[in-house]
């Protein structure tokens, strides 16, 4: 059986245009509950299943998604490699509202969080390689497509995750961008990490929804982040319906 294609969809995420909705699934983990039942389907013929991250009325918040068992029910789901679409806020100049980055490294400013499916077994544990936390084969299809696309783009950056749901101060920003983060957001991590220890492929497309706090000299109000996610996700939407027509039903 050919392994379907993960999509783990952010803020604003709903339906991809073109995606032929099959079952259902709602799974218990070990974990607990995913935040969403799992939807597959097809999109040009190539098995996909998609998870909103947020829940299906999208209303958990970053902190409280529980992340590991959304990606042990997506490893579960036989899928090898994951999307993960996220909206961001943007710190370098490169990083403007309604482009798509595509981040080949991140830091990680979240706590609290259960980071790890390590634990649990008393004889071993292992320490994952997360040299490079995303998926280079995967991220580079990623950006091929987006380029054939003409997609506004940018190859490459280090997303922050930070740990909200409050915005950052300037402050905070500021410093996220001494230590080279070029995008800010709430959920690249544990997620990166989770799919590593499963040896999942993972990669992010993340969509600048607004300029981080204290880069436009204005509040980070909801409406801007609102109009900027609805365009922005548009293109997440051609990318995905590229990226599904173009790549063979079982390679990234
Ligand atoms: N900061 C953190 N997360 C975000 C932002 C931001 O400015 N915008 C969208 N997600």
């Amino acid at each position: 059986m050919t392994a379907p294609l993960a999509i783990v969809g952010g803020t604003g995420f709903t339906a991809i245009a073109g995606f032929h909705e099959g079952r259902r699934e709602s799974l218990v983990t070990p974990y607990g509950a995913p935040s969403a039942p799992l939807v597959h389907g097809t999109l040009h013929d190539r098995p996909v299943v998609t998870l909103q991250r947020h829940g299906a009325r999208g209303n958990i918040p970053p902190h409280r998604v529980n992340y590991r068992a959304n990606l042990w029910a997506v490893q579960h789901c036989g899928a090898r490699d994951v999307i993960a679409i996220a909206a961001v806020g943007g710190i370098a100049a490169a990083a403007s509202p309604g482009r798509l980055v595509f981040p080949e490294q991140l830091v990680d400013y979240t706590y609290g969080r259960e980071h790890t499916f390590e634990g649990s077994d008393p004889a071993s544990v292992r320490h994952v390689d997360f040299t490079h936390p995303y998926s280079a084969p995967l991220r580079a299809r990623l950006v091929q497509t987006a380029s054939r696309l003409g997609l506004d783009a940018l190859d490459g950056g280090v997303y922050g995750a930070t740990q909200g749901p409050r915005l950052e101060t300037a402050a905070e920003i500021a410093k996220l961008e001494r230590d080279g983060c070029t995008v800010v957001g709430m959920t690249g991590m544990p997620e990166a990490a989770l799919a590593r220890e499963l040896d999942l492929g993972y990669a992010c497309c993340a969509v600048v929804v607004n300029p981080a706090a204290g880069k436009s000299g204005e509040a980070i109000t909801m409406d801007v982040i609102r109009a900027n996610l609805q365009a922005g996700m548009q293109r997440v939407d051609e990318l995905l319906v590229e990226f599904a027509r173009t790549t063979a039903k079982d390679e990234v």
